[in-house]
């Protein structure tokens, strides 16, 4: 049986934050080899998941050692119909309470859910309840007022094993710092595992965060291109070693991890999504000579898989 992932954060405390349209089924697997905790697919639409309308690629378990599938929607039994419909793909499953995004909210979903507290709470008991699988939540701090006091309580009252908590309000939506004091006030107010998120990019960070302010550490943004940031992380948490590469390491390694993420994409569906090749090629050779040029040609390439790896063998 999978461990949950509570048991996950005590062994490793550095999880990927899910991204839409960067963090696939290819790019998990990937930042698993490099060392990450766990990982969570993107944003899944239960209204969507229950007409049968979304692509199994999305939420997929793929060769993950470990699945995390998220979900977003409003109502708590199209939650629980949603969650047991995945559950070959899922070890846990995650409830997304922070998406800013207006389309997402309309629907009052994401962000829109921490208006009201008891619904979450609602939510997450009625999962608890009815779904074979550990249940987490993602949450901020609020959707303009805050309500995190409110919602972090009803979230743990009814049974989830870990909160992740990004330190903004969604009205914030990515603007400023996150508000690290937000979140260590809910790490002193409650006992379930927990993870601190908002702009965590330098592993001298763990010194500032962890243990203080959390449990465990979810990196997004500065993960984009960069898988090899948990393994970073790592080190320096273990034996506080920082990781310092010369312009040509640095480059070597991209190339090396970049040809690995297309090996795994090529397993799949989402291999078609040209678009997606060529913006994670922009993202992983970001800063590296040359990678101007480099993009231009795989974006000539199109969706020729074999292509795109012979330009980057060269690169
Ligand atoms: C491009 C992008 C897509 C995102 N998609 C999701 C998502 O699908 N589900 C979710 O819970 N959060 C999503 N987020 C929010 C991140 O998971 C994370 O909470 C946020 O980026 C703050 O962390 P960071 O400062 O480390 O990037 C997304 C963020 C970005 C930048």
């Amino acid at each position: 049986m999978a461990k949950r992932p509570s048991q996950l954060l005590k062994e490793n405390p550095f999880v990927l934050a899910p991204m839409d349209d960067v963090t696939d089924i290819a790019f998990r697997e990937l930042a698993e080899e490099c060392g990450v905790s766990y990982s969570t697919c993107e944003l899944t639409s239960v209204d969507a998941l229950v007409r049968d309308k979304v692509k199994h690629d999305r939420y997929a378990r793929g060769k993950l050692k470990f699945s995390s599938v998220q979900l977003f929607g409003s109502k708590p039994e199209v939650f629980v119909e949603a969650a047991n419909k995945v559950l070959e793909d899922a070890d846990s499953i995650d409830v997304n309470f922070g998406c800013p995004s207006a389309c997402v909210n309309a629907n009052d979903a994401g962000a829109m859910l921490l208006k009201d507290p008891k619904n979450v709470g609602e939510i997450i008991s009625k999962l608890v309840k009815h779904v074979d699988r550990p249940i987490t939540a993602k949450i901020r701090l609020g959707y303009k007022k805050t309500t995190y006091r409110e919602v972090a309580r009803e979230v743990e009252d009814a049974g989830a094993d870990v909160l992740a908590v990004h330190g903004r309000t969604a009205e914030q939506k990515y603007s400023g710092f996150a508000n690290w004091d937000s979140i260590r006030e809910i790490y002193e107010n409650t006992q379930i595992p927990f993870i601190g998120n908002g702009d965590i990019k330098d592993p001298k960070q763990i010194d500032d965060y962890l243990g203080t302010h959390c449990d465990a550490l979810m990196i997004g943004r500065a993960a984009i291109g960069n898988p090899m940031i948990f393994d970073d992380f790592s080190r320096y948490h273990k034996r506080g070693e920082i990781v310092d590469l010369s312009n040509d390491e640095k480059k070597q390694r991209q190339k090396e991890l970049f040809l690995k993420y297309l090996e795994k994409l090529s397993h799949y569906d989402v291999a078609k999504q040209h678009q997606r090749i060529w913006r994670q090629a922009m993202w992983f050779f970001k800063g590296i000579e040359g990678a101007k040029k480099l993009r231009v040609a795989v974006v000539e390439a199109k969706d020729d898989l074999n292509k795109v790896i012979k330009l980057v063998k060269e690169f």
